[in-house]
């Protein structure tokens, strides 16, 4: 039987050489936004979930880049409290963050 989860979501950690045009989501700082998600959900017991690290997803100028299945929604978190806030009322209450939607 297929794995199911409530959640899976991804979160870009490419990196591109420095002064790439499109930049990366590695440069604005996505290994700490992905590694605070993980042990944060950890701490709080959130189970049915996978956070996933993922190459780019062709959205490097908006980035960080994340998207979460199974419904697709695309988020550009800028720091650990932007994080904190999509798991508070995304994951834990079932709504979107809406100031932080991917354009
Ligand atoms: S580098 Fe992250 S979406 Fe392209």
């Amino acid at each position: 039987m297929a794995p199911s989860f409530d959640f899976h979501i991804f979160i870009c950690q490419n990196q591109r050489p420095e002064g790439h045009e499109r930049g990366c989501c590695l440069s604005k700082g996505s290994d700490k936004l992905l590694n605070y998600m993980k042990a944060r959900l950890k701490e709080l017991g959130v189970q049915d979930l996978r956070v996933n690290k993922a190459g780019c997803m062709d959205q490097c100028e908006k980035g960080p880049a994340m998207v979460i299945y199974p419904e697709g929604t695309w988020y550009c978190p800028k720091s650990i409290e932007d994080v904190e806030e999509i798991i508070q009322v995304h994951m834990l209450g079932k709504k979107k963050v809406e100031r932080l939607l991917m354009e």
